[in-house]
């Protein structure tokens, strides 16, 4: 399974950057409206920028929700760089839009995906990634785990190439849970990532090996 980190900030992407493990970024508007980024020229230095820390798929979204502007914006937008995948909502003339960016071998994430039925269409207008929201559907007292094991399951015995992307991750066991449902990438908040370090019984232990080892050195 790939981890993208799922934020506009500059300091986390590094953070988890750093740790080694991070196979991409995804953002959205309201994360890049919370780091305060305004105006075109801003939005697109801003993923030029995150494009050039991390080596792996972006994804950056669209705003517009009628073919012609999500195609024009797309094509701004996937001429940042080569590793930028153009995000695009689940709607009718998003579906139209991922159709022309897979015949233009232009990469798409369909975002705002919360039902088995949109991730078939989206499969079939050829997007690269389809993002089930987990977090918003366990909030709405539905199990968005489930919702990725029935995805898995249908892609798995159509064929669909679409890679499940995990999204609205909010706990480190989501990140367990999509693993063990057959996601294929999990986007998550830095802390969901980090927190997947955590367990008392490792602490306990290396301060016990360290007071151990202080022994050994004399
Ligand atoms: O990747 C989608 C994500 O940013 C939404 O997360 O926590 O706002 O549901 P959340």
């Amino acid at each position: 399974m790939k981890f993208f980190i799922d934020t506009a900030n500059l300091a986390q992407i590094k953070e988890a950057n750093e740790l080694g493990i991070l196979d991409g970024v995804t953002t959205n508007p309201s994360l890049m409206a919370k780091e305060g980024i305004k105006g075109e020229k801003a939005v697109m230095d801003h993923y030029r920028t995150i494009c050039e820390m991390v080596n792996g798929d972006i994804s950056a979204e669209v705003i517009s929700t009628d073919f012609a502007g999500i195609v024009e914006e797309g094509n701004k937008l996937a001429a940042i760089h080569p590793n930028i995948v153009v995000k695009v909502p689940m709607i009718k003339d998003g579906i139209k839009a991922i159709r022309y960016f897979s015949e233009k071998g232009i990469r798409t994430n369909c975002t705002l995906v919360f039902s088995a039925g949109q991730a078939i269409l989206a499969a079939k207008a050829g997007a690269t990634y389809l993002s089930p929201f987990i977090g918003r559907i366990d909030d709405s007292n539905w199990d968005g785990i489930e919702l990725i094991s029935q995805i898995a399951h249908i892609y798995s015995v159509q064929g669909f190439k679409t890679e499940i992307l995990a999204a609205s991750i909010r706990t480190p066991l989501h990140i367990v849970k999509c693993a063990e449902a057959g996601a294929d990438v999990c986007t998550c908040p830095l802390d969901s990532i980090t927190g997947l370090l955590k367990h008392p019984l490792t602490d306990i232990g290396l301060a016990k090996f360290l007071e151990d080892a202080k022994k050994t050195l004399g």
